[in-house]
């Protein structure tokens, strides 16, 4: 069983109302699951986990949500080896804005790929346009990646 680190961008509470659905998920499965939505990555002690799941969403124009911003910038300063780490990202946006769909989310991303982890399954990316129940959609996903873990 796995021990997950669930990464938080949020401004206006979906992704974190997803994280806490995943979190619940992850911890019937056996896994143990932490949600983290402040602080830098000094304070998500990697060293610990196994997996991170970046659940983020995008602000302004493709922009990271505000509380995730000192993790991002701390990772992009100290430049940590994460290869020991497994990582899946679920992006929340909207395709109305064409140019810069889940971009905070594809940052997060890239970021984690650039320090080492690996990648598990492919990106979520959930279209608040389209898709209401983004809690939904994530735990569907969910089912999937964790039989790759
Ligand atoms: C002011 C504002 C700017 C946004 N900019 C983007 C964007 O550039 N790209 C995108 O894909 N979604 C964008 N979104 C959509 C949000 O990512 C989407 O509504 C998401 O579900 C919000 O999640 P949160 O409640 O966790 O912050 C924007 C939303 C707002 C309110």
């Amino acid at each position: 069983m796995a021990n997950v680190l669930i990464l938080v961008g949020t401004e206006s509470g979906n992704s974190q109302m997803v994280a806490d659905c995943l979190q619940e998920e992850l911890g019937r499965q056996g896994h143990a699951a932490d949600v983290m939505d402040q602080g830098t990555a000094e304070d998500a002690d990697f060293a610990a986990r196994d997996v991170v799941l970046i659940c983020c969403a995008t602000h302004g124009q493709g922009e990271l949500p505000d509380n995730i911003i000192p993790l991002a910038a701390s990772l992009r300063e100290l430049k940590p080896d994460l290869s020991h780490l497994r990582y899946g990202v679920v992006a929340l946006g909207d395709q109305t804005y064409a140019d810069t769909f889940c971009n905070a989310g594809r940052t997060m991303d890239a970021l984690f790929a650039d320090l080492g982890a690996r990648k598990v399954g492919e990106r979520l990316e959930i279209d608040a346009c389209t898709q209401p129940l983004p809690d939904e959609e994530a735990l569907e996903w969910l089912k999937e990646w964790t039989t790759q873990l």
